[in-house]
């Protein structure tokens, strides 16, 4: 087996916090064990154009409590091309790259999985606010997601408790309904509306009625972005219950922001285990966070994993709404 002497590390689509930190802990623990190590940017764009730099352990210095990623990150459409993965494949070989980190979602595990399928080893690391990637109970950034929205669901129920409304807010999440569903519950939501349950806006509207006749003045509802939009959903709650309904889309902002302390710990701690995994010469590896223990999983194994909603939960947001 050739010995690995060069680590890549990139990147890959929606940014999250924490991933500096995960970039930092990578770098940090790879020079430790006496790799070189390269920052990729742009993701898998970057990987095929050759953006590639050697970087040393300054060079993750101050980045540790910063939102974003350092490496920048894309969506890569041509890398669902063999030719195009070729391409990366080649420019790894003219880097002299042994292996390459990707930190991403589960759109980037695939391209690190038809990477590793062709002869470029990899190692993922968990990197979405989603939380909805099957293999792994954690994704780097759910947790600074959950407080970035917390705050904003707790100032908006200042605002529906004053004007005595119902406020709607859509979340994000994609096609899952984990910020949702735990910002519902912390956030004390009247209704939880997630992509895993069926949706039907009677419920929902006789929800606010019953909790109206039982003397609530205000409503919140949370609905992540993968039902329906928060503007609809608004319209047809004002229209059918006559309260004043407004809705806010929190977007991007859920995005960003200073990692929490989990975050960046999860993320060292994540590093360090991607590291010490290829220094075993364990390669085509997704880094998880199974029952509280972090550990490597085969690549091709874990992309076959799901993960299912608690179900449980919306029943503990359903009793404490009363
Ligand atoms: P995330 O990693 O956050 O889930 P995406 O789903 O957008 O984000 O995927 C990120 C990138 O991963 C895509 O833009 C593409 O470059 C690459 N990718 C996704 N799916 C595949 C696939 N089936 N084959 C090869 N590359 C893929
Ligand atoms: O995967 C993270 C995420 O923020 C999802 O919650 C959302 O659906 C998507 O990315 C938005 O992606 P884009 O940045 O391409 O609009």
């Amino acid at each position: 087996m050739k010995k690995i002497k060069k680590i890549g590390i990139l990147t890959s689509g929606g940014d999250a916090p924490g991933m500096n930190a995960a970039i930092r802990s990578v770098v940090r623990t790879g020079i430790h064990y006496g790799y070189e190590m390269y920052g990729i940017y742009h993701g898998y764009d970057g990987l095929v154009s050759g953006e590639i730099e050697k970087l040393e352990a300054r060079d993750v210095s101050g980045i540790l409590q910063k939102g974003g990623t350092k490496l920048k990150t894309s969506r890569c459409p041509a890398f669902l091309e063999k030719d195009t993965r070729d391409i990366a494949r080649s420019m790894c070989k003219v880097f002299g790259i042994d292996v390459v980190v990707v930190i991403g979602g589960d759109g980037s595990y695939r391209g690190a999985l038809a990477l590793a399928n062709e002869g470029l080893p990899v190692v993922c690391i968990p990197g979405t606010i989603d939380n909805d990637i099957g293999c792994t109970d954690y994704t780097i950034g759910f947790d600074t997601a959950l407080n970035t929205v917390q705050d904003a669901i707790d100032k908006i129920r200042d605002t529906a408790y004053s004007h005595e409304r119902c406020y709607v807010i859509e979340v994000m999440g994609r096609n899952a309904g984990y910020i949702a569903l735990n910002n519902g519950i912390a956030g004390g939501a009247d209704a939880i509306l997630i992509p895993e349950e069926p949706f039907n806006i009677n419920d929902v509207i006789k929800i606010i009625i019953e909790g109206r006749n039982r003397g609530k003045d205000d409503f919140t509802i949370i609905v992540a972005e993968g039902v329906k939009n928060a503007q609809d959903i608004c319209a047809l709650i004002e229209e059918n219950t006559g309260i004043i309904s407004r809705y806010t889309i929190l977007g991007y902002v859920q995005r960003g922001g200073s990692p929490s302390a989990y975050d960046r710990v999860m993320a060292s701690r994540m590093g360090d285990l991607a590291i010490k995994t290829i220094n075993q010469n364990n390669l085509n590896k997704i880094i998880s966070l199974k029952n509280n223990q972090l550990v490597a999983q085969d690549i091709d194994e874990a992309l076959k994993m799901t993960k299912t909603i608690d179900k449980e939960m919306l029943e503990v947001a359903k009793i404490l709404s009363i």
